[in-house]
């Protein structure tokens, strides 16, 4: 990558976590360019089939769980959350919601209610009611699950908590007590999905299944798309009462399916999650050093904290003004955040890890 000089850059954020495939992959620009040839927007509201969005919902459905057989494109992670919380409510008839501190799942309104943080929020108000926060990874917070939950939303791993993953007892309590009240368990898979964490999925490292799978970010393989998903019987909830039970103009644009599923094809046939372990080990190894707190990871994402935001901003301005594009997390001020494409080389991550640590 460079800027309006000339500079080059290396990427280690990726466009927060869009460009697993890195940046204007030739095979998503042919993509691109075919579909651009072919047509942009038409109708959409069942008067024609898209192609792109058809040929894309089955690739991913494919590469999914059974029960995740469904696929509705939006414009956004956003707007994908905010669909699913839409369906939760009408499958269950119910309308408390329940989200984690520290998390973060869009900026709409339905989406900012359920973010982890009341300075985020504040502002805002009033924003959705009935919704309560909890502490991610608490057992206890668990009790709070009952038979007025609509859904349950939460992260596969916390991003912008500074990547604070679960253990995988508490994720499969989670499910269970979901399963038990009929609550409906939404995975928010926008910057864990696509092969981020080693696996197609990241839910794939815990062993369970969530009822709706949020998806944004590399879904568009650089273009804006995002999509929930679930069970054709789920899904079945918007077509009646009201008919379309959400409208979107342009969610699942043609050019954005198109260039998602040629990012996805690139994921798969170039094996590019084989070597995500191995690129972690590397950051971790060079990242070894004292004046660094603790580096979290769950595969190629990584947060490397420091001992202050202070310091996070001097390493992060270093990196920048060296050639290394980063930055910091909304929760986690004092952890520099790593989420390259996964192409990036071992050259380049021992570049990055020199830019970091001079900077410190
Ligand atoms: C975990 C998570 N969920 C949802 C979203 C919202 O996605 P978008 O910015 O496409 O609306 C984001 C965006 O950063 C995110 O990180």
């Amino acid at each position: 990558m460079s800027d309006v000089h000339g500079k080059n850059y290396i990427d280690l954020v990726g466009g927060i976590n869009v460009a697993n495939v890195g940046h204007r992959h030739p095979k998503v620009i042919e993509a691109i360019n075919k579909q651009m040839d072919a047509y942009l927007h038409i109708m959409v509201y069942g008067e024609f089939v898209e192609t792109p969005q058809v040929q894309y919902a089955k690739l991913l459905t494919d590469h999914l769980p059974h029960s995740l057989n469904s696929v509705y494109f939006t414009n956004s992670g956003a707007e994908a959350i905010e669909g699913a919380m839409k369906l939760a409510k009408r499958v269950t008839g119910r309308s408390r919601v329940i989200a984690f501190n520290k998390s973060y799942h869009g900026s709409t309104q339905g989406a900012l209610s359920i973010m982890g943080s009341e300075y985020w929020r504040n502002a805002f108000r009033p924003l959705l009611p009935g919704i309560l926060h909890e502490d991610y990874g608490s057992f206890e917070a668990l009790a709070v699950i009952t038979g007025q939950t609509a859904c349950v939303v939460v992260e596969t791993v916390q991003a912008e908590a500074g990547i604070i993953a679960p253990s995988i007892s508490w994720i499969q309590e989670l499910r269970k007590k979901c399963t038990e009240t009929g609550a409906l368990l939404i995975l928010d898979e926008v910057q864990a999905g696509f092969g981020r964490t080693g696996k197609l999925w990241g839910f794939e490292h815990f062993g369970f299944v969530p009822d709706i799978l949020v998806l944004g970010k590399a879904l568009g393989g650089g273009l804006p798309l995002g999509a929930f998903i679930a069970d054709r019987e789920l899904m079945g909830a918007f077509t009646n009462s009201p008919v379309l039970g959400h409208i979107t103009t342009f969610g699942g644009h043609p050019l954005s399916c198109a260039a998602g599923m040629a990012a996805m094809n690139v994921l798969l046939h170039d094996a590019l999650m084989d070597d995500v372990f191995q690129k972690e080990a590397l950051f971790k190894s060079l990242l070894g050093y004292s004046k660094i707190k603790n580096v979290r990871s769950f595969g190629l994402w990584l947060a490397v904290e420091f001992d202050s935001v202070e310091t996070n901003s001097k390493v992060i301005t270093a990196c920048i003004d060296g050639g290394v594009l980063t930055d910091w997390f909304l929760f986690s001020p004092e952890s520099l955040r790593i989420s390259p494409p996964l192409t990036i080389s071992d050259a380049q991550i021992e570049k990055c890890c020199m830019a970091i640590l001079t900077g410190i």
